[in-house]
């Protein structure tokens, strides 16, 4: 058995743990990070790649802005199609803000190489993670790396092990609360290749469902079609997607989408999910362990960003100014901010997309509050102000 202590013990090397880590590094607190998957494994999964300019800021205080702001691309906006018609949400005039378009695997990729540069401890292929003590004063996170039992004790655990991790399963249920929504059908995903059909994001509002042209780059472009939890990926050629994402789209917008051939496509379900509260003696979840938002309006990555900001601050104020305050108080600020997200994500989602129990009522209702976001200056500010993301 091998034996090791460190401050801060981080479950999982996603955004929110690798940036926890990030953060924690700058403040000389030491981390270790355990992850069960290889770091090829952990970059390969492609997700969303929207930042608030709040995320891009704890970019820069963890000291990985720099490719973000080269390469990143700077939004002012987004389109919502609806009835043929496209109609642009200006977030600059509406808000003053923007937001950066900059792939979640990229900031993965610029967190794990700086904690390359730094030496810093990320343990890859951990095998039989647990937790324990997380409710006394020496909590340990216990695993298997190489065939060798590794006991990892720490004086705080963060749970940064996303929605199927370990780290919330370990609290007994009746400390915790849970609130869930399922919704019925999924997001099909392509990535491909190609220039994305317009500067700007668009949300389209369809009879026959939701459709997102997104972008990661001038020359990847990241499409998504709403479809049936049925759907197996097999069963959609590349064909198919882009004929179905077209007939989605107003005419002029569909002639133009450049195809090619997909370089990753998936299926997705939709879920919200937050558990309260966010943290249990000395064990804090961060991110996808402790909520998840359906992707509609991409508030899951910045969401975990702002946590282990709150946690960062919060264990640099424990450090070196030895107050519990901001740990405190973490559980509640970021549960303050995560409904606000839950809401517009939930309410992005129910605007956008077909729901089979909506009938024709719920259409209409949609049609008229589309027609009224883009016609009503304090609608359409509402979404941007939500979009670009509160105020911390
Ligand atoms: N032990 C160690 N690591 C684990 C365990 C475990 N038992 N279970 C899961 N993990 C790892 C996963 O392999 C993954 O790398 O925890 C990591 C969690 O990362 P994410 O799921 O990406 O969650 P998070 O870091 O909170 O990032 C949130 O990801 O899902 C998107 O929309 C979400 O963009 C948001 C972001
Ligand atoms: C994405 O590019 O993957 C993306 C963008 C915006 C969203 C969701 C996903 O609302």
């Amino acid at each position: 058995m091998a034996h090791r202590r460190t401050k801060v013990a981080i479950v999982g090397a996603g955004p929110a743990g690798l940036l926890l880590g990030a953060l924690l590094a700058r403040h000389n607190i030491d981390a270790v990070i355990v992850e069960q998957r290889s770091a090829e494994y952990v970059l390969s999964r492609i997700r969303a790649g929207v930042l608030e300019q709040t995320t891009v800021d704890l970019l820069r205080e963890a000291g990985v802005v720099d490719r973000c702001l080269q390469e990143g691309l700077t939004h002012d906006g987004i389109e919502l199609s609806f009835d043929g018609g496209l109609h642009r949400i200006d977030f600059r005039a509406l808000t003053g803000k923007h937001v950066t378009v900059y792939g979640q695997t990229e900031v993965t990729h610029d967190l794990m190489q700086s904690r390359a540069r730094g030496n810093l401890t990320t343990d890859y292929e951990a095998e039989d993670v647990r937790i324990e003590g997380f409710n006394g004063e020496h909590p340990v996170v216990r695993y298997v790396k190489s065939g060798v039992v590794q006991e990892l004790t720490c004086d705080f655990i963060a749970g940064c092990d996303g929605y199927h991790g370990i780290c919330r399963a370990s609290v007994p249920p009746e400390a915790i609360s849970t609130f869930e929504k399922v919704y019925p059908f999924g997001w099909l995903g392509v990535l491909a290749d190609v220039p994305p059909v317009r500067h700007e994001l668009i949300y389209a509002n369809h009879e026959r469902g939701f459709a997102l042209c997104s972008q990661r780059s001038k020359t990847r472009s990241r499409y998504y079609v709403q479809c049936s939890l049925d759907d197996q990926v097999d069963q959609w050629s590349d064909d198919a997607f882009w004929d179905e994402l077209r007939r989605r789209l107003p005419a002029e917008i569909a002639e133009a989408v450049t195809t090619g051939p997909s370089i990753e496509k998936s299926i997705a379900p939709l879920r919200s999910f937050v558990a309260e509260p966010m943290r249990f003696g000395r064990l804090f979840l961060a991110g996808d362990a402790a909520h998840i938002v359906p992707p509609t309006g991409a508030k899951g990555l910045n969401l975990a960003a702002t946590d282990v900001g709150y946690l960062a601050q919060g264990l640099v104020e424990y450090y070196h100014e030895g107050s519990a305050a901001g740990l405190d108080q973490y559980s509640a600020r970021c549960l303050s901010r995560v409904w606000k997200a839950e809401r517009f994500s939930w309410w992005f989602t129910s605007l956008m997309h077909r729901f089979p129990e909506a009938g024709a009522f719920g259409s209409r209702l949609q049609q008229a509050e589309l027609a009224y976001l883009v016609g009503s200056r304090s609608a359409s500010s509402a979404l941007a102000e939500n979009y670009v993301g509160l105020p911390l």
